[in-house]
């Protein structure tokens, strides 16, 4: 058996500690990296290098040891940032520059100088991590935009490690991506991975495009040659932990215990004899997932179907995510304003049309929103793939429920079965969300069933499996390529 372990690099652990009166909290991190990593990780017997979300100086030396010792305990290795390189690398180049440039956000993207020589360095400091506990032969698996530039700074320095790289979010079209300054050099970055995955075909394509436009480099089917190397690029779209999210599912339909409280407040409102109804939208609060456009949507859904006011309830999780960057601020208010502004136009003494919750939750509570909703409503104005969507469509136990899902959303390339809708449209939102709501059960439970399939055989599990499968082939490409 082969001694050489396999060790996984995201900017973000998914363990995230925060310290309050000088004790540590662990909590979850949020997000479909995350999320999606974990459950491959917890088995494995490999490291997970990453950060773990507080700056290097509210560490003191009294709580150094208790923190790696949590860290480690998660078979995890830290990487440490200080508080300038959370403000230029992780909130400025991350967040205010690839983040929004990927997600086609042109208007909110900045160009600063300052920012990528903090995002070089930074992926310089994880790299320094990942070599002290690297050894030749091991496997390396780097995820998303933070460390665009991490595959060929482990390359240059261990040629013999076997790298991979997966993209989480979109990569966008040349058009798009031809305006980044440093386009050259993240392409190159990129370049260190033996094999380059993305979300869908389309984000493959438009990589493979900008490879061929700006650095000019022979493309032959999904193989790029670039010096003595041959680089695989392939699609690979990220499922979900299938059992976790649908065992939970059943556990909770089925449990005797007493329900949460938030279960007994969305059972008030639901009567199917009265056709009263809960929609359902969970997103990290971001730009990208269209929460004021899904809020003005449903505003126009009510106005244009009055029948539907005092039956349906939007119940909208938006998780708080990089609320010190100016966009999130931005978003944060006009979604408080739209939230009480349709609120105050339709309420009556007994319903209230948007209840809307503005935190995270415990695991628990998403089953209950997720068991409890008649309709998802997941209209992200772009996003590299969209987990919730899955989710949503693995606890669905009895077959029932309707999936609205954005075409903007890379899940949907595989959800042909949802209510698919262009989420800038209000009419195509409107007419989506009457014809859920209005679904016979049969034809809601044969789509359900076919999405449910596809979903449990494609799980993340599945999905680590290919990707690092395929990893494992480009070692017999580079022994064909040093034997010629
Ligand atoms: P993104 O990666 O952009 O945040 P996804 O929909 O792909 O979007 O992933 C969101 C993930 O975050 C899902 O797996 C979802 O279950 C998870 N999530 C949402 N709310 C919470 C929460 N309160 N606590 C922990 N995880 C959450
Ligand atoms: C998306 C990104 C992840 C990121 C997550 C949460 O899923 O693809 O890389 O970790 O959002 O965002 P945060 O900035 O809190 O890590």
């Amino acid at each position: 058996m082969s001694s050489n372990k396999t060790i996984i690099v995201s900017n973000r652990l998914p363990l995230q500690i925060s310290i309050k009166d000088n004790s540590i909290e662990v909590s979850p991190s949020v997000g479909g990296l995350a999320t999606g990593m974990k459950s491959v990780h917890k088995d494995g017997n490999g490291l997970w290098i990453g950060w773990s979300g507080i700056p290097e100086e509210d560490i003191n030396p009294s709580l150094l040891k208790k923190v790696k010792g949590r860290i480690e305990e998660a078979k995890c290795a830290s990487v440490e940032l200080t508080k300038q390189d959370i403000e230029d690398y992780y909130l400025g180049f991350s967040n205010r520059t690839l983040w929004p440039l990927f997600h086609y956000f042109m208007e909110y993207t900045e160009f600063e100088t300052k920012e990528w020589e903090a995002y070089k360095a930074v992926n310089e400091k994880f790299a320094k991590v990942v070599l002290e506990h690297a050894n030749d032969g091991d496997t390396v698996w780097v995820h998303d935009y933070q460390l665009l530039l991490l595959p060929e700074l482990l390359k240059n320095k261990k040629p013999n490690l076997t790298i991979g790289f997966f993209l989480h979010i979109p990569f966008p079209s040349y058009e798009i991506f031809r305006t980044f300054p440093w386009r050259s050099e993240v392409l190159t970055g990129m370049l260190g991975a033996d094999l380059i995955g993305f979300h869908t075909y389309d984000y493959e394509r438009h990589f493979l495009s900008s490879i061929k436009r700006i650095l000019r480099l022979d493309v032959n089917f999904n193989e790029i040659s670039y010096h003595d190397r041959l680089i695989k690029v392939d699609s690979f779209p990220m499922g979900i932990d299938y059992d976790k999210f649908h065992n939970a599912a059943l556990e909770h339909n089925n449990s005797e215990t007493e329900k949460s409280d938030l279960q007994k407040r969305l059972d008030d409102h639901k009567d199917p004899k009265e056709n009263k109804k809960l929609v359902l939208s969970i997103d990290r609060m971001d730009y990208t997932k269209g929460i004021p456009n899904r809020i003005k949507a449903f505003e126009y859904f009510l106005d244009n179907n009055p029948q539907y006011q005092e039956k349906v309830r939007l119940v909208m999780l938006a998780v708080p995510s990089r609320s010190n960057v100016p966009q999130y601020i931005k978003l944060k208010r006009e979604t408080d304003e739209l939230v009480g502004r349709v609120n105050g136009k339709f309420a009556t003494v007994s319903w209230t049309p948007i209840w809307y919750f503005y935190r995270s939750l415990p695991f628990d509570n998403l089953i209950d929103l997720y068991t409890s909703a008649d309709v998802a409503l997941i209209t992200p104005v772009r996003d590299g793939m969209n987990l919730v969507a899955k989710e949503y469509v693995a606890t669905r136990t009895n077959g029932d429920g309707v999936l609205i899902l954005s075409e903007m959303a890379g899940a949907a390339k595989e959800m042909n079965e949802a209510i698919l809708i262009n989420p800038n449209s209000f009419d195509d939102f409107s007419n989506a969300l009457k014809k859920g709501l209005e679904m016979p059960l049969e034809e809601q439970q044969s789509r359900i069933k076919i999405l449910q399939k596809r979903l449990r055989r494609y799980d993340v599990e599945k999905w680590a499996h290919e990707f690092l499968s395929a990893l494992e082939a480009t070692k017999e490409l580079k022994e064909v390529i040093v034997a010629k």
